[in-house]
């Protein structure tokens, strides 16, 4: 099995939720993980759980949708560490309601996170993975790309345009030693979550945050995928409760 020993792992989105359990679960391989948060105080807790289980750590804050401030992280970690050897786009918000509510703002803010996030870390990033010929990127999407729904427009829509981005990216990667993935976690029982289900709106939906999965789950295969970064995945959309995903990752008997 592939691990992730000796490698430079950044995890954006790792203080909460999906992120914070995926670098828990990539600890024990001993590489180097570099934790991100719009502070680095937030990621703090990670860092401590990461270093108890094997594996070093450092946290960074900085907002992924500003260009500027993502290209001074990756320069600053190139200096450091010398490379990046897979990058996971996992930092993600959600906007819920009616157009009238959802201003051109508030929209323009969403995909400033959830689609410019990731460009902006793939942009600055991807120079130095091509010059080794090397490395992995995990781009986290959404079922709900295409799972449509009331007051859902900015989110489903940012998730759907960042799994174009990665199938396409994929494209432009075909003679490279770098591979590109989309993973979608499935409902997962988050903060995020917790506040889509506090919308009125979503207090009729037969589902509650309760009935999302643990954030264990998906960070175990999140893991899985940055260890083993499968050549038959790359370039696809994963989502994990759909496929046989969970059973590669040894999540399932067989
Ligand atoms: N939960 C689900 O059911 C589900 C399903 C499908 C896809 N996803 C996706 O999975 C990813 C993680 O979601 P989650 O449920 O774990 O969310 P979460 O618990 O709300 O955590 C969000 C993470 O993203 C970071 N973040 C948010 N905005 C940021 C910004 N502008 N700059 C830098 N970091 C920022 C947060 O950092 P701070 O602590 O600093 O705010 C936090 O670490 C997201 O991309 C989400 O869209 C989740």
């Amino acid at each position: 099995m592939a691990s992730l020993k000796d490698k430079i792992v950044v995890l954006t989105g790792a203080s909460r939720g999906i992120g914070a359990a995926a670098a828990r679960e990539m600890a024990p391989d001993g590489g180097h993980l570099v934790l991100t948060a719009r502070t680095p105080d937030a990621c703090e807790e990670t860092k401590a759980a990461v270093e108890a289980r094997g594996s070093s750590a450092e946290c960074h804050g900085f907002d992924v949708s500003d260009p500027d401030a993502a290209r001074a992280f990756v320069d600053g970690v190139l200096d450091q560490h010398g490379r990046i050897d897979v990058l996971i786009n996992n930092a993600g918000t959600n906007v819920m309601g009616p157009v009238s509510e959802v201003t051109p703002d508030r929209y323009s803010s969403l995909l400033m996170v959830n689609v410019m996030g990731p460009y902006n870390l793939i942009h600055a990033a991807l120079p130095s993975m091509l010059e080794r010929d090397a490395g992995t990127i995990i781009n986290i999407t959404s079922v709900r790309a295409s799972m449509p729904d009331r007051f859902y427009a900015a989110y489903c829509s940012s998730k759907a345009a960042l799994i174009s981005m990665t199938q396409c990216l994929h494209y432009d990667l075909a003679d490279s030693g770098v591979n590109i993935f989309a993973f979608s976690p499935g409902l997962t029982n988050t903060d995020m979550v917790r506040e889509i289900y506090a919308v009125p709106a979503f207090r009729a939906s037969p589902l509650r945050p309760e009935d999302g999965q643990p954030p264990e789950r998906p960070g175990k295969v999140l893991a899985w995928l940055a260890r083993e970064a499968p050549a038959d995945l790359a370039g696809q959309h994963t989502a994990i409760q759909f496929n046989d995903i969970t059973l590669r990752a040894g999540l399932e008997g067989a």
